[in-house]
């Protein structure tokens, strides 16, 4: 079992975690005896804007397509580059190019982080958010009309393909299948939103027959927000449209605590192109440098990535290796309460994966 990796740091903390990242996916390697074929990648950051003029080379898509997976780390560095320049001149690229049609964000409150679900335990709160990547609200239909005057009006069009929602709706139940609770709820909003959604609830309908095994339910993006912090244990697979799925993937990692832990995943399930994983936290300028960033985020994402890749095994030990030291609670950084480095919290939970 080999795999061909591409690592891209990229910017500020970036380069400081996804080292941390590769040392306890290198553990991995050696406890499960696999082989990570791992290349780096300078681009996608600052400097090589600075020194490109772009952020990415002309032939990047021949480069990482032969790639099983992009190891990401974080890119931005807005006293140098515009946000929208770094962002859409390389992450938006990989994620269009690359047909990475599901975002995958767990939302798993873990021991010994601080949360605003105070009064939750762990394993109370285990759920995944998978959202559709590519189309529905984020659209490029739509248009200005009578601009600069009081009639100005504009419209943005949402787009909903069956192909584009079947495919994230089999995606989000073949997750609920593998899953102890087999339970999948729907975001809709099929009382406002007259068009769209109620299509969306029926594709949901349609591919729940195939399906019998799991218990499906939806709720009003309203409402679901509401229960994402009050209920947050109903929950275990959330399947929602671009936008919808843009805030419950922000807002159930915030519930569970820190932005340093949570890692997350732009999928191509079909295996076409390289999947990419990233935490979801970004450059972190205010930190860059001081090698006091939590590095939690970056080594889910390697458990992530081993997932993908087939090594389900050597995911769950990481993931294991992450809980143990959480709960030790004897190497953690400032965003965690303590006083560890980058280092020595990635060389905890490595240590902690070969025990
Ligand atoms: P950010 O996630 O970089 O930082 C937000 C806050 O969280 C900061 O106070 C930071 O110190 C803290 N933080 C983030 N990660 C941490 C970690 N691992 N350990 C401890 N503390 C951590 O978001 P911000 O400041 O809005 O953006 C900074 C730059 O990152 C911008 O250029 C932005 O465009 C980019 N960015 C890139 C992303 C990506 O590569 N996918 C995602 C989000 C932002
Ligand atoms: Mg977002």
């Amino acid at each position: 079992r080999t795999y061909k990796i591409a690592v891209i740091a990229g910017d500020g903390i970036g380069k400081e975690v996804v080292p941390e990242g590769l040392k306890v996916l290198r553990r991995a390697q050696e406890k499960f005896g696999f082989t990570l074929e791992i290349e780096e990648f300078d681009f996608a950051s600052a400097e090589y804007w600075q020194g490109h003029g772009q952020m990415l080379p002309d032939d990047w898509f021949e480069l990482l397509k032969p790639f099983d997976a992009i190891y990401f780390g974080a890119v931005g560095w807005p006293s140098v580059v515009p946000d929208h320049v770094s962002l859409w001149g390389s992450l938006l690229q990989f994620r269009r190019s690359f047909d990475q049609y599901v975002n995958l964000r767990p939302v798993k409150l873990m021991p010994g982080v601080k949360s605003p679900l105070a009064d939750r335990k762990p394993g109370e709160v285990d759920f995944w958010v998978v959202r559709e990547n590519t189309e529905g609200e984020y659209s490029e239909v739509g248009g200005k009309m009578f601009e600069g005057t009081d009639r100005e009006v504009v419209i943005q069009e949402t787009v909903m393909s069956r192909t584009g929602v079947d495919r994230i709706l089999k995606f989000a139940f073949d997750l609920a299948q593998t899953r102890e609770k087999k339970h999948l709820t729907s975001a809709t909003k099929s009382n406002g939103i007259a068009i769209t959604m109620p299509y969306w609830d029926q594709r949901v309908e349609e591919m729940a027959q195939n399906y019998p095994e799991i218990d499906v339910d939806k709720f009003h993006i309203d409402i679901l927000t509401a229960n994402f912090v009050l209920h947050p244990d109903w929950f275990d697979v959330v399947v929602a449209s671009n936008l919808f799925g843009d805030i419950l993937s922000d807002l159930g990692p915030a519930c569970t605590g820190t932005i340093g832990i949570v890692p997350s995943a732009n999928i191509n399930p079909e295996r076409n192109f390289p999947s990419l994983f990233e935490p979801v936290h970004g450059s972190a300028p205010d930190i860059a440098g001081r090698g006091i960033a939590n590095p939690i985020g970056q080594i889910w994402c390697g458990s992530m990535m081993l997932d993908h890749l087939g090594e389900r095994d050597a995911a769950a030990a990481v993931l294991a290796a992450i809980e143990s030291t959480l709960a030790a609670g004897e190497y953690l950084t400032g965003d965690l309460g303590g006083t560890a480095t980058t280092a020595e919290l990635g060389t905890a939970i490595a240590e902690a994966l070969s025990r």
